[in-house]
C-alpha cells in the first residue's frame, strides 16, 4: 500500500483499473449490515460497471447456523477478491464458546494493519443540527454564544484518524491471575513505525500536512513511549508535515471542542477507537462514520457502526456510513481518486439539499437516499 500511497493520484493507473475487472467480496453480516451494504454496492457499481461482485457470509447469524462466525470459504473469498466490504455483525455480550468477533478475526488474519477513519462535518447544517440539540438539553445559551460557537464551526472540520489496527489492547492476550484480570497491551517499535509511515504519508499529501501523534506515555512510558519515538523518528522524513503530540485525554477534550485544529491523527489502536467514535459526532454520527482497514494486499471497508438491532428491519437505516467506507476503498486501495471524489461529492450533496434519515433528524428512508446519491451520480 505505501508504495503506491504516492500514485494515489494517478489518473492513468486509475483508468487502467476501470477498464480491467475489479473484484470485490460483499459480506453484509448481521442486522442492518444486511440493509446498508447492498446500498453501498449499488453506489460502488454505478461508478465501477465492471465491478464484479461476490457474496460472503460472517457474523453470528452466520455462527448459530454453521458452527462459525468467519467460515474459511469467506476468507479464501477476500484473499481472491483483494477487496471486501463489511456491514457489521452481532455479537454476544457474554462470552460464548467458539465464537470470535469476524471483524478482529479479518484484521489479524489479513494483517490490515491500518485502519482510517475520516470525519468532515457537511458543512454548517449538520454541525447547526447538532448544536441545536445539544444547547437544548444543556445549560441555556444567548443568543450570541450559540452564534459564535457556529461561527467557529464554519472553518471546515476535515481530519482522518490513522489508528494501528493489529496491536495494543487488541491482541487477545487477556487472563486472570488469581483475584487480577490482566490484559495484556502490546506495542512494536515496527508496528509503530509502519502505521506511523501511513500516517505521514497520508499527511504529505493533503493540504494541511500535519500530523499530531497522540499517546500516554506520560503513563505508559515502555509502551506508548515507544510507539511515540517511533513516530516521531519516522515524522523526521517529512521535512513538509509539521508534527503535533497530545496526551490521548487531552486529545478527546480537543476533539469535542476544537476539531478543526486536527488534519490527521496516529494513534494505537483502542485510542483511536474511543477517539473515533467522538470524531464521528461532528460528521453526523454513527450512520454517517466511515471506515478502511487496510494491508499491504488486502483492504476490508467497513461502516464504524453495528447491526443496530433497535432499528434493523425497518429499511431507516442510514446508509451514509456504508457508501462513504465504500469511497474509502476507492481512494485508498483502488487508487480512483476521482470516482471516491464523485460518490462523496454526491453524499454531500444529497445532505445538504435536506435529504437525511432519522439519525439525522430527517424523514428520508434508506433506499430514498441510496436513490437521492444515485440519482446526483
Ligand atoms: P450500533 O452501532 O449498532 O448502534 C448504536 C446506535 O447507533 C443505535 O442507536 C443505532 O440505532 C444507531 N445506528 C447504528 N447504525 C446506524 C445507521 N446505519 N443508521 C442509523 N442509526 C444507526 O452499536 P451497539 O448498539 O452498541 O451494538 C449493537 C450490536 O452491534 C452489538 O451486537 C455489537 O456487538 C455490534 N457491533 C458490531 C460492530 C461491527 O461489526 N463492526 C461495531 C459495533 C457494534
Ligand atoms: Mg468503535
Amino acid at each position: 500500500m505505501l508504495s503506491t500511497v504516492h500514485c494515489a493520484l494517478g489518473s492513468h493507473h486509475s483508468e487502467l483499473l476501470l477498464m480491467s475487472e475489479l473484484n470485490l467480496c460483499v459480506i453484509p453480516g448481521d442486522g442492518v449490515g444486511r440493509e446498508v451494504i447492498p446500498c453501498a454496492v449499488e453506489v460502488l457499481q454505478r461508478v465501477l460497471p465492471h465491478l464484479s461482485i461476490q457474496e460472503a457470509n460472517a457474523g453470528w447469524e452466520c455462527f448459530t447456523r454453521t458452527g462459525t462466525a468467519l467460515p474459511d470459504t469467506t476468507v479464501a473469498t477476500i484473499h481472491a477478491c483483494g477487496a471486501a466490504l463489511f456491514g457489521a455483525v452481532s455479537s454476544p455480550s457474554k462470552k460464548v464458546e467458539g465464537y470470535r468477533s469476524p471483524i478482529v478475526q479479518m484484521r489479524q488474519r489479513f494483517d490490515l494493519y491500518a485502519n482510517l477513519r475520516p470525519t468532515r462535518d457537511f458543512g454548517f447544517s449538520i454541525a447547526d443540527f447538532r448544536l441545536q440539540t445539544s444547547s437544548a438539553s444543556s445549560e441555556p445559551q444567548s443568543q450570541s454564544q450559540s452564534q459564535s460557537k457556529i461561527q467557529n464551526l464554519k472553518s471546515k472540520i476535515d481530519l482522518l484518524i490513522v489508528r494501528e489496527n493489529t496491536q495494543g489492547l487488541y491482541t487477545g492476550r487477556e487472563y486472570a491471575r488469581g483475584d487480577e484480570a490482566v490484559a495484556e497491551r502490546v506495542i512494536t517499535r515496527a508496528a509503530s513505525e509502519r502505521i506511523a509511515r501511513v500516517a505521514f504519508e497520508l499527511a504529505n499529501a493533503r493540504p494541511r500536512k500535519q500530523v499530531t501523534i497522540v499517546h500516554k506515555a506520560n503513563i505508559l512510558p515502555l509502551t506508548d513511549g515507544t510507539f511515540r519515538d517511533a513516530a516521531r523518528a519516522v515524522g523526521a522524513n517529512y521535512p513538509d508535515v509539521k508534527i503535533n503530540e497530545v496526551l490521548v485525554d487531552t486529545a478527546a477534550m480537543l476533539l469535542a471542542s476544537k476539531p478543526q485544529q486536527f488534519d490527521v491523527i496516529v494513534t494505537t489502536n483502542l485510542f483511536g477507537d474511543i477517539l473515533s467514535d467522538v470524531a464521528s459526532v461532528w460528521g453526523g454520527g454513527m450512520g454517517v462514520a466511515p471506515a478502511l482497514n487496510l494491508g499491504a494486499n488486502v483492504a476490508i471497508a467497513e461502516p464504524v457502526h453495528g447491526s443496530a438491532p433497535d432499528i434493523a428491519g425497518k429499511g431507516i437505516a442510514n446508509p451514509v456510513g456504508a457508501i462513504l467506507s465504500a469511497a474509502l476503498l476507492l481512494r485508498y486501495h483502488w487508487h480512483m481518486p476521482a470516482q471516491a471524489d464523485r460518490i462523496e461529492h454526491a453524499v454531500y450533496t444529497a445532505i445538504e439539499q435536506g435529504h437525511r434519515t432519522a439519525d439525522l433528524g430527517g424523514t428520508t428512508t434508506m433506499q430514498e437516499m441510496t436513490n437521492k446519491v444515485l440519482g446526483l451520480l
